[in-house]
């Protein structure tokens, strides 16, 4: 599958390295009462970019289009500056919001391949901007940084390869309250298998949320999971991504406002030896 770019206003130059592909059903959000809403290159603002709190991803069908496997992807367009041999995300924050970790994350990790994945199209469509604007201002960085739109509880195995990233980041995802709802949380026994099956071995995934219940299941779930141990406090203390996902997202910045709790847990994706020698101490 080929992904389309963005297409530019023609009065415009646009330099192709800061291009990042348009988000999937908002090809044509760029006017507004014939004015053009954020000239290339210019910092998108959030209020034209605002939608629904919550997007249900499981009555998700949105004719998202996605590819068969992750081999049938092309990333060059994402992160055109970069060699097309590290092209492929080693880093994603699920659910990025307004993209301020996937900012972030890309300076902090220089030599990481960033993208936010971000369901909600018009949200998305800021961090696109947002990005493509850095990448103007400031020449030469947040190259290794992008976004792009999915559903991730849908699609994510089909766009990245097993035993690929780093680090998977999900920072105050919905809490989805109701019992009846709690199938729509992106933290779940089958989720987990798949970011297990994405991750390295000894790759991180870091969790944070405001809602203890939430919080909450979090450890239950990844306590359960055979393929998750939890990181030491040592670990976390010690680890800027750590700072970075309390202190630098949107909502971990709402939630400092209104002085409530910020609840995280890190772990390490156990590699497959770890897993079996731990199965066999069960069996005996
Ligand atoms: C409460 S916001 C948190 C945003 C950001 N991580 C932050 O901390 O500021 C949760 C985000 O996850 C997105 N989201 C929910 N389900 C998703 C899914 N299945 N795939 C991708 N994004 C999803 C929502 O649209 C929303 O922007």
């Amino acid at each position: 599958m080929s992904s389309t770019q963005s297409s530019p206003n023609k009065k415009q130059k646009v330099d192709a390295t800061t291009t990042i592909p348009t988000i999937q059903g908002l090809e044509d959000y760029s006017f507004r009462d014939g004015e053009e809403i954020t000239p290339h290159g210019a910092m998108p603002q959030k209020k034209y970019y605002r939608s629904r709190a919550h997007a249900n991803p499981l009555s998700f069908n949105d004719n998202l289009t996605y590819p068969t496997k992750p081999d049938d992807f092309d990333w060059q367009p994402y992160y055109p500056e970069l060699p097309s041999s590290s092209s492929a995300p080693t880093v994603i924050d699920i659910g990025c919001g307004f993209g301020g970790l996937t900012v972030e994350l890309s300076t902090l990790l220089p030599d990481a391949t960033v993208l936010g994945l971000e369901i909600r199209a018009k949200v998305c469509e800021y961090v696109r901007l947002r990005i493509m604007s850095l990448r103007e201002t400031e020449k030469g960085n947040y190259k290794n940084a992008a976004c792009m739109r999915s559903n991730t509880m849908k699609n994510l195995v089909n766009y990245m390869h097993p035993n690929s990233l780093n680090k998977i980041f999900i920072c105050f995802p919905d809490p989805h309250f109701k019992a009846k709802n709690h199938r729509r949380r992106i933290v779940s026994y089958d989720l987990l298998t798949e970011y297990a099956y994405c991750l390295k071995p000894n790759a991180l995934l870091y969790l944070i949320t405001d809602v203890k219940a939430l919080h909450e299941w979090h450890l239950e779930k990844t306590d359960a999971h055979e393929m998750f141990a939890r990181l030491s406090d040592d670990a976390m203390e010690n680890d800027p991504c750590v700072k970075a996902m309390i202190n630098v997202t949107e909502e971990g910045k709402k939630v400092e406002r209104s002085g409530s709790n910020k609840y995280f847990m890190v772990y390490r994706r156990l590699p497959e030896e770890e897993v079996a020698l731990e199965t066999s101490e069960f069996l005996k």
